[in-house]
Formats: C-alpha cells, sequence, structure tokens
C-alpha cells in the first residue's frame, strides 16, 4: 500500500553503558556506548499514514497503549512529519518477539524499527546514519538497533553529529552469545531515563564514570580486533559495575540490583573459576545478562539452571543482521 511500511528491529545490550544525557530534547549521551544486536528479541512494526486519521494509533501485541506511551509515541510522530513534511497522522501495529512474561521488550529495537518502518511508508530514503539518529530521538538506545553485530553510538555533540555506526569484527560474533537470567522484582521500577537523570544531576560518582568510559571503549575496541574474549569480558563487567555504582552515590542512592542479581554473579565467578569464561552486564533493572563463547554456553546454563528455573534463562545469539525493511 501506498503510505505504509513494516520493518524489524532487533534488540541489542549495551557491553559499554550510555547512562545521562547532555541533551534530553534530542537525546545526546554524555558519553559513547557500544553495544550487541541479539538475534532472539526482535520487535515488528507496521506504520500506515493516511489523511483521514485524526490521530496516531499504536496497537502493542494487539492492544491499544496507555496514555503516557501514546503521549511518547506522539512526539516522535511528529519528528517524523516534520522530516517527511507531512501532516498525516498515522496507524502503528508493533509486535514484540520476546518470550512471554520475561519483561525484556525493550525501547530500542521500537524505536529502530517505527523509524525504519516511516522511512519506507513515507519514502524519506533516509541513509542507515540519519536512521540512526531518528531512533535516536525516540530512544538513545535504539540508535544503537538499527545495525548489526557490534556497534558504537558517537556521542556527538549535537542532533547532526550523534549517531550509531557497526564496529568489524570479522563475523566473531558468530562465536558469542548472551544468556539473560530474567529475575522477578516485586520493588518499584525506576525507568532508565528517571534514573540516568537523577544520576547525571547528583551522583558524586558520575564526574568519574565520565572521565573512564572512553577508556573502556578503546579497550573493547581492542579486544574485538584481537578477539581477545578475556579483555573484553573483564572490560565489559567493569564498566557495567561502575554504571551501576553511579546510581549508588545519586541524592537519593538507587540500584537496580536485587539478591537474585548478585547470585548470578557469584555463579558466573564460579564458572570462570572452573574454566568456562563468561562475565555480566546489567542494565536498568534486576535482570543479569551474561556473555559467552557459544562452545562455553551450555556449561553456564547448566550451572545457572541449579538455581534459576528453565524458563528464567533465556540464550540468544548475537546477529550481524541490521533493522530490516519486511514488507
Ligand atoms: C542502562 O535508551 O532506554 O540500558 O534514551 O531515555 O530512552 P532513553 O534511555 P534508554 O537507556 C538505556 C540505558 C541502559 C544502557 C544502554 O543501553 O546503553
Amino acid at each position: 500500500m501506498g503510505n505504509s511500511g513494516k520493518a524489524r528491529a532487533h534488540t541489542n545490550i549495551a557491553l559499554i553503558k550510555y547512562w545521562g544525557k547532555a541533551d534530553e530534547t534530542y537525546i545526546i549521551p554524555m558519553n559513547n556506548s557500544l553495544s550487541v544486536t541479539l538475534d532472539r528479541f526482535y520487535t515488528e512494526t507496521k506504520v500506515t499514514f493516511d489523511e483521514r486519521y485524526t490521530k496516531d494509533t499504536l496497537i502493542l501485541n494487539g492492544e491499544a497503549v496507555n496514555e503516557s506511551e501514546a503521549t511518547k509515541i506522539n512526539k516522535f510522530m511528529n519528528i517524523v512529519r516534520e522530516q517527511g513534511g507531512t501532516s498525516m497522522y498515522a496507524y502503528i501495529e508493533s509486535d514484540n518477539f520476546v518470550p512471554t512474561a520475561a519483561g525484556l521488550a525493550s525501547s530500542a529495537s521500537a524505536y529502530a524499527a517505527l523509524a525504519a518502518a516511516c522511512n519506507e511508508a513515507l519514502n524519506l530514503e533516509l541513509t542507515d546514519k540519519d536512521l540512526s539518529r531518528l531512533a535516536r530521538r525516540g530512544s538513545g538506545s535504539a540508535s544503537r538497533s538499527i545495525f548489526g553485530g557490534f556497534v558504537e553510538w558517537e556521542k556527538g555533540h549535537n542532533d547532526k553529529t550523534s549517531y550509531s555506526f557497526p564496529i568489524d569484527a570479522d563475523h566473531w560474533e558468530d562465536d558469542l552469545a548472551m544468556i539473560f537470567v530474567v529475575i522477578n522484582n516485586k520493588s518499584k521500577k525506576v525507568s532508565s531515563r528517571t534514573g540516568m537523570s537523577l544520576t547525571r544531576d547528583t551522583s558524586r560518582f558520575y564526574q568519574y564514570w565520565l572521565d573512564h568510559v572512553d577508556e573502556d571503549i578503546t579497550a573493547v575496541k581492542h579486544a574485538i580486533k584481537q578477539k581477545d574474549f578475556a579483555q573484553l569480558g573483564e572490560v565489559i563487567e567493569a564498566n557495567g559495575l561502575r554504571m551501576h555504582a553511579t546510581n549508588l552515590g545519586a541524592q537519593p542512592p538507587f540500584t537496580y540490583m536485587v539478591s537474585d542479581s548478585y547470585q548470578v554473579m557469584e555463579i558466573v565467578h564460579q564458572c570462570r573459576e572452573a574454566g568456562y569464561p563468561c562475565y555480566f552486564t546489567m542494565d536498568a533493572g534486576p535482570n543479569v545478562k551474561i556473555l559467552v563463547e557459544k562452545k562455553n554456553q551450555k556449561a553456564v546454563i547448566d550451572a545457572l539452571h541449579k538455581s534459576f528455573d528453565e524458563e528464567q534463562v533465556i540464550a540468544s545469539d548475537i546477529t550481524r543482521t541490521g533493522v530490516e525493511i519486511i514488507e
């Protein structure tokens, strides 16, 4: 159909974290970040623009979204309309392909898929770089989900200069996997948006974070070049923990870690001692993600199953496929 487009984008997990914005309107980050794109979790989104629509409608997994989600989407669609020189509203149908009830849906795959679907529907002919800039306006991490494999988000200093690009890893991604340990959380959620803003504004440890993140990016890129898994792992584990440490220094302090998160970290340590190198990272929630070489994936999953249920442990390959038009 004339004014419609459908796209699929995969979620990504940061190995070097994005934490804090320099500009909240344009979503310009305080630091560069670096991620891997995951095969197993993705979003498919179809957008149709039509002059007869009187508002934007978003149907997520078959259901209308709540007021606050709708407002966020409408803001993003205004940016799209401005770029496309159109006043048409859109009907958006989006499906998240994540294991049920795992709480792993991500704004990264959502806005990457939406940006690409809009690009198709309105014939904007955006390059991947410009798609990354557009997706960034919906959610910072979405700028990285335009690409597959290892991806770096260059912080830049304004809308034009802040975008992501893929890092050539000579197909090393194919040897790696990420294991998700889904942890039940009864405490109140602090969104990444709220958490990073509070931390940037109030944490005594935040400057230390900023001062060291570029070293981590350099070290990770070096490890990728050398295909040195131990070096990669040590850097990303330390970077993730340092990000979480900034939250402990915020006013008021907060943490995303719960006791089960620590238990997973302990199992990761035990796996390493047993000769199965693997390294953890965490985002704005209690789930723990473990980076492992595929050859050791089964050993680590078996170790996790001694303490966690089958459905709490989900492994994914890393995909080298970026966002795709599927209709
Ligand atoms: C901890 O991209 O969700 O996952 O830009 O406000 O939408 P907004 O935030 P978001 O933050 C992700 C934070 C993180 C680290 C990362 O993915 O780099």
